[in-house]
């Protein structure tokens, strides 16, 4: 039984806790913006659903403007199509038969494209496709930096591009590359940075069409580098920023200064103490990937440590507020991390429980 999904109108202080609350003003505030900066460029907005989850979200953004929804895996692919949004691109490599067999039905009944950066990854797809029926668009992966996954730029890429604008069972839709390495340069260095990266990918591009190979998408940029790679890197389509619907202190670390949409309520469970505040939240609920989690309104904290079911805060000065069953508001180290901790999002506007909305995608259940 979800814990919150009766209590529409509920005021945010009074619900079940721990629960991770969407601001939904806030992130209309937040996806109005991103959309701001790409329009005047003619930039579509594919905005990464890997931190957000739910699919509502997907839903919402195509309304805002998104084009569609970019996914990492076949299992939220399958939830946002389920949905209602069609326009999918799975960037992420979708491997073993299962799963491409699983691809391959989706690609049945959606837009769905899959990115792919070898030879032998892409005939899997291939013969997928062919079993099922179907073609399957294809989104090259480049490597432009990152050194995770993605093909070479330059000639092996192109030659990978060339093989599938050929291949029965696959049809070429673009490339694609992302410049997650410079994530943590500052300034006019992040800027040179995240230029160099994604000229690997444009002239890549230029290189595909002077071969004769038609690329129509070139997909990039997060949201902690999409507002300096649409002024440096001409000839980008669409932008995957995801989670700067939501933001977080990574964000902000990274860049962003985008309002906090997304946040996660606690209670106050015990004072041991006058500096000690025990809530209902450790590691099960919050996430210390790329940083702490921040309380709000609270006295100046010494130190926060997660356990299990308890967050540990340890203020610096003695306090008597709050106290036991009032509640402590934490604004996300990181909201990727945090949003797959939860089977669901309370949905709040003006303060009160709109909607409770599951997360489903973690896995193919
Ligand atoms: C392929 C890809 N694109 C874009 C992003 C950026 O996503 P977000 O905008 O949600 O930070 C990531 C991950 O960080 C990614 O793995």
């Amino acid at each position: 039984m979800s814990a919150n999904s009766a209590a529409t109108g509920l005021l945010k202080q009074d619900l079940e806790t721990p629960a991770l609350c969407l601001d939904l003003e806030a992130y209309h505030r937040n996806a109005a913006r991103i959309l701001a900066a790409l329009k005047p460029r003619g930039i579509a907005w594919r905005p990464h659903m890997k931190g957000q989850k739910a699919p509502q979200l997907a839903k919402l953004a195509v309304e805002a403007g998104a084009i569609g929804v970019t996914c990492a895996t076949v299992y939220e692919a399958e939830a946002v199509v389920d949905a209602g949004v069609p326009s999918v691109l799975l960037a992420n490599q979708t491997v073993g038969g299962r799963k491409l067999a699983r691809l391959a039905r989706l690609a049945g009944r959606s837009g769905v494209m899959a990115a792919t950066d070898s030879p032998v990854h892409l005939r899997q797809i291939a013969s997928a496709a062919e079993s099922e029926g179907v073609t399957i668009p294809v989104i090259i992966e480049v490597n432009v930096g990152m050194n995770r996954c993605g093909i070479e730029p330059g000639q092996p890429a192109v030659d990978l591009a060339a093989m599938a604008s050929g291949l029965a069972g696959v049809r070429l839709a673009g490339l694609m590359g992302w410049e997650g390495h410079v994530l943590s340069s500052q300034g006019g260095e992040k800027t040179a940075r995240i230029r160099e990266s994604l000229a690997r990918l444009l002239d890549t591009v230029a290189q595909c069409r002077s071969a004769g190979i038609r690329v129509d998408i070139v997909s990039a940029a997060g949201s902690g580098t999409f507002l300096d790679a649409i002024t440096v890197a001409d000839g980008i389509t669409e932008v995957q920023a995801g989670g700067a619907v939501f933001s977080d202190l990574s964000y902000q670390r990274w860049g962003l200064d985008h309002e906090f949409a997304l946040t996660v309520l606690t209670r106050v469970a015990s004072r041991p103490s006058p500096t000690r505040i025990i809530v209902d939240g450790g590691f099960k609920t919050l996430s210390d990937k790329h940083g702490l989690p921040r309380a709000m309104d609270l006295p100046a904290v010494k130190s926060l440590v997660l356990s299990a079911e308890h967050g540990n805060i340890e203020l610096e000065q003695p306090s008597e507020t709050p106290r036991v069953g009032d509640t402590v508001e934490f604004i996300p180290g990181y909201t990727d991390s945090t949003v797959c901790l939860h089977d669901e999002m309370c949905v709040l506007r003006e303060g009160r429980l709109e909607a409770v909305w599951h997360i489903p995608g973690r896995t193919g259940r």
